[in-house]
């Protein structure tokens, strides 16, 4: 019987994924049988990441809708189809209270986090998934359903994440997946700020009791985006070392928010 985990055959386009969790989801995905095309700003790491990974690559942001139309043209003119989009890359910006947020970055979060997640799940279900059929995943993240010190913009648009992600699983059911997959502290550029002074509280304060690493998120996408996930949609997979349950813990206390309060709005 074949792996209901396996991707062979399938096309698979992930945003942000020239480090951290994005090149980490887009290297399970390769390693499971898809071909992988990447974006991300830096020419260099796209062409880095792209022949890592064995796929191909395009550089661009992703606040660029002609960048967004020309990703989705260049993965189906490259292999023909387009199964898995991976939404990964966001801003964490702008940092600090929401009373000092500048409106400008407060857009660009809202753009980066929001719009283009929706913007590129239209050019692929335009260009193929429509017809076709195909799976979405959003990399959301484990603040998005509670409040932070400094963190508002981010949470505040990955709520909106979270909601878009239930809200396109109806509208694009049956023929389209969409998932999203929220990860607590993770090992990675974006959150360095947080682990490298932080780490051993957090960890902690973990059930599990370490921070993320990209490959436990990867891992969860890899299997939502699989066939393992066939009859799931409209879910948000938490992916956080037990966060939710850790008040069962002798310290009960967030470390994350502990460190992001005494650290100040300083912009990291
Ligand atoms: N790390 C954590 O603890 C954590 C926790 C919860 C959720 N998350 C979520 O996980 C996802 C990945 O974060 P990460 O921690 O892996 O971040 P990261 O290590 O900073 O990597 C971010 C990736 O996104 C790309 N990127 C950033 N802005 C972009 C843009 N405008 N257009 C295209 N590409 C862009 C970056 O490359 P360029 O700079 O070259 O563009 C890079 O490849 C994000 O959605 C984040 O919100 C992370």
């Amino acid at each position: 019987m074949t792996s209901p985990y396996g991707l062979d055959g399938r096309v698979a386009l992930v945003t942000g994924a020239t480090r951290g969790i994005g090149l980490a989801v887009a290297g399970a995905l390769a390693r499971a049988g898809a071909r992988v095309c990447v974006t991300a700003r830096d020419p260099e790491g796209v062409r880095r990441a792209a022949e890592t990974l064995g796929g191909i690559g395009l550089p661009g942001s992703v606040a660029d809708p002609a960048h967004l139309s020309a990703l989705t043209e260049f993965t189906l003119d490259a292999f023909g189809r387009l199964d898995i989009l991976v939404n990964n890359a966001a801003t964490n910006q702008p940092y600090g209270p929401l009373m000092d947020a500048d409106p400008d970055a407060w857009r660009e979060a809202f753009t980066v986090n929001v719009e283009s997640p929706l913007r590129l799940t239209q050019c692929a279900w335009r260009a193929w998934m429509r017809e076709h059929g195909g799976t979405v995943i959003n990399v959301c993240t484990e603040g998005a359903t509670h409040v932070g010190p400094n963190v508002g913009a981010y949470g505040t648009s990955k709520a909106a994440l979270l909601h878009l992600t239930r809200q396109l699983a109806g509208e694009l059911a049956p023929r389209v997946r969409v998932n999203s997959v929220s990860p607590g502290l993770v090992r990675t550029e974006m959150a360095r700020f947080v682990w490298e002074q932080g780490e051993d509280a957090v960890a902690a304060g973990l059930p599990l009791g370490r921070i993320g690493e990209p490959e436990d998120i990867a891992q969860a996408v890899l299997w939502l985006a699989s066939d393992a996930a066939r009859w799931i949609t409209g879910t948000d997979l938490l992916v956080d070392g037990g966060t939710r349950v850790r008040a069962a813990l002798p310290a009960s206390g967030y470390a994350v928010h502990d460190h992001l309060r005494a650290r100040g709005p300083a912009t990291p």
